[in-house]
């Protein structure tokens, strides 16, 4: 059963008719052709889908699109002026890339609430976003250098 609901991404309102149970990473990606955002597992494990609802991180693969409401979404379309964007090509803090969008997306909320996060800080705000390649080490460079490098 299609429903139909108005979503704010990245500034721009969209009006859309989206089956119930449909899941806000495929409206973004499969609707909208904001494919930034990735969906890896599907279950809420990996953070590969991480979008900001109002600024706080959320999993856009198992946030049903009816349950956004009149929050904001942001993607990681919405955040290519972010100076997380440079820090990780500056720091080599990717491999194949698919986490990337998630890690930028979960940084820039923590740096939004926490300028100046120590490196504890960050290993706890990053907990949620995994990286199969194992750049951990310079993801946490990339934040470090954005906030200060603590
Ligand atoms: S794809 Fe959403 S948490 Fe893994
Ligand atoms: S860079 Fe490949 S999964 Fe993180």
């Amino acid at each position: 059963m299609l429903e139909s609901l108005e979503l704010t991404v990245n500034g721009d309102r969209h009006a859309l008719d989206a089956p119930v149970g449909r899941s806000l990473a495929e409206v973004l990606r499969d609707d909208l052709g904001l494919t930034g955002t990735k969906i890896a597992c599907y279950e809420g494990h990996c953070g590969a889908c991480t979008v900001l609802l109002d600024g706080v991180p959320a999993l856009s693969c198992i946030t049903l699109v009816h349950a956004v409401g009149g929050r904001g979404v942001t993607t990681i379309e919405g955040l290519r002026e972010h100076p997380l964007v440079d820090a990780f090509v500056r720091e080599d803090a990717l491999q194949c890339g698919f986490c990337t969008p998630g890690q930028i997306v979960s940084a820039s909320a923590l740096l939004a609430a926490n300028p100046r996060p120590t490196r504890e800080e960050i290993g706890h705000a990053m907990a949620g976003n995994l990286c199969r390649c194992g750049a951990y080490r310079n993801i946490e460079a990339a934040i470090a250098s954005v906030g200060g490098g603590r």
